[in-house]
């Protein structure tokens, strides 16, 4: 790779940010794809979201994806924000036109449902409740997300029951949040979970629920893809669920993010699922 002063620049900001999969995934696609670009993990500090991103004002850089923990600052900031990240009070992506605007979306959402569409053929979301372990930035996505796409009622369950309510109160609908002692009651008749804490990264217990409450035929997500069979979807997967893993969310999410920056879908024949999976550790 060659770097010019023509070449386009785009990243993903967070703090940590080191060992994020985001540039492996989007340089292998820039390569394919035969671009001029390069996309750079900039690791901002605690307090330095603000000013990273009024910098960039003007296009300099195409754009950046958020993470932990800047997603509802990066809403906060935008000048324009499409309808999902208003609904869910948090952005993945924002992107920075000459105009000198900032403008935020949220890609996080439908990435998570287009992995469950993938992992789960069939699964319907209008068909049962929906429950979302976690009130954080990857929830509020989420949460937004399957309102939208119909869900008849989401339920957000969290160690800190207030955040629940609050993010609750945030997406509207038929969204409502609880503490995990209440965590059965909600699992009762849906057809989806959502693990959207940390719990669970780097190998550690998932959230601790009784899969015995929910349906048989109900789907099983983990957002944690570190490691990519986390402890709480192999509990699922014993327990006779359909699983959908968070590296294919990852991936889902990525592809809107690359045309917003290059203004082109990416190459199809790059796979890069497997580039991942190398990078985890993980035999494709
Ligand atoms: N696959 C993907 O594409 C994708 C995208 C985004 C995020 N993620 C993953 O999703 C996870 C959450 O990300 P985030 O951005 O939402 O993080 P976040 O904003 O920091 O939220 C963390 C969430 O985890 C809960 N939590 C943390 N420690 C806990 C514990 N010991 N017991 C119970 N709950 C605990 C927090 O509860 P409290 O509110 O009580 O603190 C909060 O709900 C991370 O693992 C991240 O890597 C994956």
């Amino acid at each position: 790779m060659s770097v010019s002063g023509a070449t386009l620049v785009a990243g993903v900001a967070g703090c940590p940010v080191t060992h994020s999969l985001s540039p492996v995934i989007h340089n292998a696609w820039i390569a394919a794809a035969g671009l001029d670009a390069v996309y750079v993990p900039f690791n901002v500090p605690q307090d330095g979201f603000a000013a990273f991103a009024t910098a960039l004002r003007g296009g300099v850089i195409k754009g950046v994806n958020v993470t932990i923990p800047f997603k509802e600052t990066a809403l906060e900031l935008s000048d324009l924000a499409g309808q999902l990240a208003e609904k869910a009070g948090a952005a993945n992506l924002l992107t920075f036109p000459a105009d000198g605007s900032i403008v935020a979306r949220n890609t996080d959402g439908p990435g998570m449902l287009d992995a469950i569409f993938e992992q789960a053929p069939g699964y319907d979301p209008t068909a049962a409740p929906t429950v979302i372990l976690g009130a954080g930035g990857a929830a509020r996505g989420a949460a937004a997300a399957l309102v939208m796409a119909g869900s008849p009622a989401v339920r957000i369950i969290n160690r800190t029951a207030e955040r629940a309510v609050g993010l609750a109160r945030t997406v509207g609908g038929a969204t409502s949040g609880f503490g995990f002692g209440d965590h059965r009651a909600a699992l009762a008749d849906a057809g989806l979970v959502v693990n959207a804490t940390s719990l669970g990264l780097g190998g550690g217990a998932g959230p601790d629920i009784d899969f015995g409450s929910l349906p048989p035929a109900a789907v099983v997500m983990d957002m944690v893809y570190k490691p990519l069979e986390t402890r709480f979807l192999a509990a699922a997967r014993a327990a006779g669920h359909r699983t959908v893993d968070g590296l294919e969310m990852l991936i889902r999410q990525a592809a809107p993010s690359f045309e917003a920056f290059f203004g082109q879908a990416p190459p199809d024949d790059v796979d890069v699922r497997s580039l991942c999976l190398q990078a985890l550790g993980v035999a494709p």
